[in-house]
């Protein structure tokens, strides 16, 4: 008998994939696998799933972060910006590199993103956005949120890079900011191997983004008047080489968009499957020990998180030592990794910190968990993996 495991993913590249990709190498005559017009169909077809205007690929949900965060710097300039201690790395390394102040507030324990009353709370003359993620699958938009928003004239930026389908009030997530984040990664509700997309309805957002993932050229912006006035005024410059901004080569390839364009085709029933999966680990993992009261409406979780109720060191220890046994495959800290005011990267930037005001991010960073959610599960497995998770004999 085959030894029983759970993983965090699996076949999330199916043959069906490989095989698009095989069958677009062989009818490719020219042979052109840089970006072309496979990365144009992906983003045409992602913009129409997604239902905004624009979409660039690039080569990472990191990338669209950095690209992101650079267009606000360049077109509305500097000062502060809200983000959440539950996030990536790269949602906290792209305000600081782009010389923004990274300001943090903590999370809402029932959907893992920031919460709204401590963002309201935080903003003042120097905020210029809120770049928000929506942490596993769960929605951390709301309508108070969002007027307060609209009234304070702060941008929004969404990271998505975890929330591939999830929508408030009916829309998708990733249509409500500015500017939009995906990733397609591996681990995510769908790959492309390695990719991202960085998504708006704005259209000098669009041919900035586009010219910042190739090296900050001119060329890139597809906009040919803006081009002609520029070429005019760097006269000096060849008109094929005029770099506008300080950026690098974040461009993704034709292959990945091969895949992407073969994946969208199932990702709206593998988000179904998902969510169905979600609500048998809730209904049968022990709310005696792990939480069960997460705010589920326009979810779209590619993973279960598992948070211990008790802030018990003896009890962590012991569930991760069940899990390894069992092999069930699991990463403490959710998104990310925990708290990312606990991170090396981050000190000289939060000396002002306390993190006494970050209790609920601090909680998931000791004794939270998420493990796979993935279509191919089947409800006999789930039931059977709360068993175990349900047996252990906490303190
Ligand atoms: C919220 C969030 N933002 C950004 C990223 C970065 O995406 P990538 O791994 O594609 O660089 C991730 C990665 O997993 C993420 O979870």
């Amino acid at each position: 008998m085959e030894k029983f495991s759970h993983s965090l993913m699996d076949n999330n590249i199916t043959q069906s994939d490989t095989d698009s990709v095989v069958d677009f190498l062989k009818k490719n005559k020219k042979k052109i696998f840089t970006q072309s017009t496979q990365v144009k169909r992906f983003e045409a077809e992602w913009s129409k799933w997604l239902k905004t205007k624009y979409s660039v690929f690039v080569n990472s949900g990191s990338s669209a972060n950095l690209v992101t965060l650079q267009i606000i710097k360049i077109l509305y300039g500097a000062g502060e910006v809200i983000v959440p201690p539950l996030t990536w790395i790269s949602d906290i390394a792209s305000v600081i590199q782009n010389n923004f102040k990274p300001v943090f507030v903590d999370i809402n324990p029932r959907n893992l993103c920031m919460d709204e009353n401590q963002i309201i709370k935080k903003i003042n003359n120097k905020t210029v956005a809120v770049f928000l993620t929506h942490a596993q699958g769960f929605n951390g938009l709301s309508e108070k949120l969002l007027k307060t928003l609209k009234k304070k004239k702060i941008i929004l930026i969404e990271d998505v890079c975890e929330s591939h389908g999830a929508t408030f009030k009916n829309k998708k997530l990733g249509t409500y900011g500015l500017i939009s984040n995906f990733s397609f990664y591996y681990a995510h509700h769908m790959s492309t191997i390695e990719g991202g997309m960085i998504c708006t309805n704005n259209r000098k957002i669009y041919e900035t983004a586009k010219m910042l993932r190739s090296h900050g050229m001119l060329r890139e912006s597809g906009n040919k008047k803006y081009e002609k006035k520029l070429q005019k005024k760097y006269h000096f410059l060849s008109p094929k080489f005029i770099f506008l901004y300080p950026a690098y080569n974040v461009r993704n390839t034709e292959i990945p968009a091969v895949i992407g364009i073969n994946q969208l085709k199932r990702l709206d029933n593998n988000n179904k499957i998902r969510s169905k999966n979600f609500k048998i680990f809730l209904e049968n993992i022990n709310e005696k020990y792990y939480r069960n009261d997460f705010e589920l409406e326009g979810s779209s979780n590619y993973a279960f998180p598992l948070v211990l109720k008790k802030a018990n060191l003896k009890n962590r220890d012991l569930l991760e030592k069940i899990m390894k046994k069992n092999k069930i495959e699991f990463r403490r800290g959710n998104a990310g990794g925990g708290n990312q005011l606990r991170q090396p990267y981050l000190i000289k930037y939060i000396k002002d910190i306390n993190l006494k005001n970050f209790k609920n991010v601090d909680h998931i960073h000791f004794f939270g968990y998420y493990i796979g959610n993935y279509p191919s599960l089947k409800k006999t497995k789930i039931k059977i993996i709360c068993q175990i998770l349900n047996n252990i004999d906490y303190d």
